[in-house]
């Protein structure tokens, strides 16, 4: 692995599945009373979050401390980034403090990159503007793989489908992403990751919220929600991101919903063993009904579950300074 994570495209095959098959092991101490490993005792993670964040927050530091690293949280409010501090002033004074590792979010594209030029730890991106958000889209592969297996087949009527998937990829899974393309830092790692790992992704979205140009990503492209839906094992909603847009891409959120919304009439499209994702947050009513975010084929409660097992994984495999082929996360203890 590299000594950081700020894009999807930054991991082979072989790497993904590694952080997969980690992050498998490390699930299995969710369920234990005490939810603790010694893997990192000593080393300190610090999550800086320039941009709001509930979810890749709050899984970051869970999974930071189930592994027993020290977590300090630094959110721009009450910070002397309010002041003005740069980017770079901020990474220097956490580097003084012994960061070996920085989980950032930044509302520029890029920042991760930067930052990753200043200190000395590793840098995981969390999210940089419309870019990147690699960890979301390998915590959206093990939700696939654990749903649906390895690709190898898509059960009919899967439901959680917890077999050992250790080393499988993603073969063959037909991934449909349907959205807001043109904001979606998820839209790209999940494009640049699920086929890594074997899947065939299209993307779906109004002509007005796709990139001008896709730069050569790895997926088909279409217009027609319907006609994708049938040939689908997974369909992936992307939230409307408002706050990004400057401009009217679409005439109102009634005719978004009626084109592009997943809704229970929508549903019946699907095969029987699809299952419906989204990263959160949602707004209900608009890129998904409640009924179907609600429902038995959705993944999404999962989704945020499974978060904290692939970031215990990706800070064990960056951090732990172990060669990963010896190295043993203590899961087994
Ligand atoms: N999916 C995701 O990144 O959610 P948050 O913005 O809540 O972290």
């Amino acid at each position: 692995m590299n000594r950081h994570l700020i894009s999807a495209a930054d991991l082979s095959r072989d790497e993904a599945l590694l952080i997969l098959d980690t992050a498998d092991e490390l699930a299995r101490v969710a369920d234990r009373p005490i939810k603790k490993l010694p893997t990192l005792r000593g080393r300190t993670v610090v999550n800086l979050f320039f941009e709001d964040s509930t979810r890749t927050r709050i899984s970051f530091e869970a999974a930071a401390k189930r592994l027993s690293a020290d977590v300090i949280n630094f959110t721009v409010k009450g910070s002397s980034v309010a002041k003005g501090e740069s980017l770079k002033d901020t990474a220097l004074t956490l580097e003084a403090m012994g960061a070996d590792a920085v989980v950032i979010r930044h509302s520029a594209a890029g920042a991760p990159h930067r930052l990753a030029r200043w200190v000395r730890g590793s840098v995981v991106n969390a999210g940089d503007g419309s870019h990147e958000h690699p960890t979301q889209a390998l915590l959206d592969a093990f939700t696939i793989r654990r749903r649906l297996g390895g690709g190898r087949e898509a059960p009919a009527g899967a439901a959680d489908h917890q077999a050992d998937h250790q080393g499988e990829g993603l073969d063959g899974l037909k991934v449909t992403i349907v959205g807001d393309v043109l904001h979606s830092r998820v839209a790209r790692s999940n494009v640049l990751l699920l086929s890594t790992l074997g899947a065939e992704v299209t993307l779906v979205a109004p002509p007005t919220l796709f990139p001008v140009e896709l730069g050569g990503w790895p997926c088909t492209t279409g217009y027609d929600l319907d006609a994708a839906l049938p040939k689908s094992d997974v369909v992936m909603m992307l939230r409307v991101q408002r706050e990004r847009m400057n401009a009217a891409y679409f005439p109102s959120e009634r005719e978004y919903s009626r084109r592009y919304g997943l809704d229970s009439s929508r549903m019946a499209l699907l095969p029987q063993h699809a299952i419906v994702m989204h990263p959160g947050p949602m707004n209900r009513g608009v890129e998904i009904a409640a009924e179907v975010a609600d429902g038995p084929r959705s993944t999404i409660v999962e989704q945020v579950a499974n978060g904290v097992s692939v970031r215990m994984a990706v800070l064990y495999l960056l951090l732990s300074g172990l060669d990963p082929a010896k190295a043993t996360t203590g899961a087994d203890r």
